[in-house]
């Protein structure tokens, strides 16, 4: 059986057409031409995306007695975005092409260009403008789109979305989509003090969506302007920072690792002064070696008490904590792991995906792990005309349903079965043939090395529970 790995060419390729196939990922408003850059996730993408967040949230939440969870509203008073630094800091460089009109992230173009002609990484976020001019001339970067060079110079240009709330459209209606969720934690921090009672350190944590106007969105989903973000803020005495940085990294990376992704295809990358944004004074992004280069999957930040200070001077609202046993009080620092869903589902599907030969055949196969894979077991009857085997199956799936996430499956020849679920990561598939009748067993087969056992109806949800949980 020889195996190629995903570094081969074209995977991006292959796994946008496989996860349109498969009922993954689609292209969002496709009938009427699309939206660019916007994505919908079908029957197996928003099955891969819960695990990714119930998973996460089990680990962080649940099983950790100092987090609690919120679930913040996406518009917030705009007082927030001011007091947050968003309103004047949350913005990129960009520059237009004179000719063609087409816009582009400034520092994004030059790192990708640079990259192009030198070879070598360089982040230039941050950096002054006239650095990035510089270096757009001295590169003689054209445009991606028409290839001239006739550029404006960068201007800055806010992230965030801002629409109205009620019917009437002025100043004073105005509200922004969120673009972190972050926001809607610090806000509710007196809230959660007071309901939980809760003594530092502490963490409260949060998924839901957030919105970008990002410039050069792209890559599939790797950069897009509606995202969802699992986050947490953890609270802390200033004292205390670095210990729980450095747990909080092995932390991160043990949890994406738990879901399957491969070590060598991670690594920490601590940000430049330059990169820092406007609340952090230190930042590491948890990287994955993306076929297009090494890219932020999470970040992790140290926001100082940067938010509920300022929060506490624009509300009056006093956000300082008192200290049960000293009685002081002060305003907590916090720490930020911050992970996204969509990069991680990439990362996932781009991990796991793989071509192999067999018996002179292509096998494309996701080699997801059990815990990320949208199904679980797939159920055959060999044949779908012989009813008393189609009760038998459905019988089967309908008892290991209340446990597992099961597909029955009666379409087609049990080997076209087999390489249908074999490319959508199904672990195991489970058939039931002729003996089954005379035996009470099925065959049990094994996504990755394909060899099948058989085993007795009866024993089944305990196979599961030792081999899929
Ligand atoms: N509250 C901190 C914060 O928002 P960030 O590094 O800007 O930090 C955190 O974002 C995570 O959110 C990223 O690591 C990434 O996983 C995800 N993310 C950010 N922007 C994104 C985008 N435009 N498209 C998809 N995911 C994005």
């Amino acid at each position: 059986m020889k195996e190629e790995k995903n570094t081969q060419p074209k995977i991006m390729e292959k796994l946008v057409s496989l996860a349109k196939r498969r009922g993954f990922i689609f292209p969002g408003s496709e009938i009427y031409g699309g939206l660019a850059n916007t994505w919908d996730y079908g029957p197996l993408g928003v099955e891969l995306k819960n695990n990714i967040k119930n998973n996460w949230w089990d680990h962080f939440v649940h099983r950790r007695d100092d987090i609690y969870g919120v679930d913040a509203a996406i518009l917030m008073n705009t007082k927030v975005w001011d007091a947050s630094g968003h309103l004047d800091k949350f913005s990129d460089p960009m520059i237009d092409c004179r000719d063609c009109k087409e816009r582009f992230a400034a520092d994004k173009l030059v790192d990708r260009v640079y990259k192009e002609q030198k070879g070598e990484e360089i982040v230039s976020t941050g950096w002054p403008d006239e650095k990035i001019q510089n270096l757009i001339e001295e590169l003689k970067i054209k445009c991606p789109n028409c290839k001239n060079s006739d550029w404006t110079p960068i201007r800055y240009f806010n992230l965030m979305f801002k629409t109205y709330q009620g019917v009437i459209e002025d100043e004073s209606t105005i509200v922004y989509l969120r673009p972190e969720t972050a926001q809607g934690i610090f806000v509710n921090f007196r809230n959660v003090l007071n309901s939980t009672r809760v003594r530092l350190p502490f963490g409260i944590a949060q998924i839901g969506k957030a919105f970008r106007n990002e410039i050069t969105p792209g890559n599939f989903t790797y950069r897009t302007r509606e995202f969802e973000q699992m986050e947490i803020e953890y609270f802390l005495r200033k004292e205390d920072v670095e210990k729980q940085f450095k747990e909080w990294k092995k932390e991160m990376t043990n949890w994406i690792l738990s879901l399957g992704l491969k070590k060598k295809n991670l690594r920490w990358r601590q940000h430049e002064d330059s990169e820092l944004s406007h609340y952090s004074t230190k930042t590491f992004d948890l990287e994955y070696r993306f076929p297009f280069g090494w890219g932020e999957l999470f970040g992790f930040a140290y926001r100082t008490d940067f938010d509920l200070k300022n929060h506490m001077e624009y509300s009056g609202k006093d956000m300082r904590y008192t200290d049960p046993e000293k009685g002081n009080k002060f305003i907590p620092h916090v720490i930020e792991p911050s992970f996204g869903v969509e990069r991680p589902l990439l990362a996932i599907l781009i991990d796991a995906y793989c071509e192999e030969e067999v018996r002179g055949e292509k096998r494309v196969v996701l080699r997801l792990s059990p815990k990320m894979a949208p199904i679980k077991i797939a159920v055959f009857p060999l044949v779908r005309t012989d009813s008393a085997l189609a009760k038998i199956a459905r019988e089967i799936f309908k008892n290991l349903g209340q446990k597992f996430v099961c597909k029955y499956d009666a379409l087609g020849s049990i080997g076209r079965r087999y390489r249908r679920h074999d490319e959508v990561g199904t672990p195991f598939a489970i058939t039931c043939d002729s003996d089954t009748i005379k035996d009470n067993t099925v065959t049990v087969r094994d996504r990755d090395t394909m060899e099948q056992e058989r085993v007795n109806i009866e024993d089944l949800e305990g196979y599961f529970v030792s081999n899929l949980l």
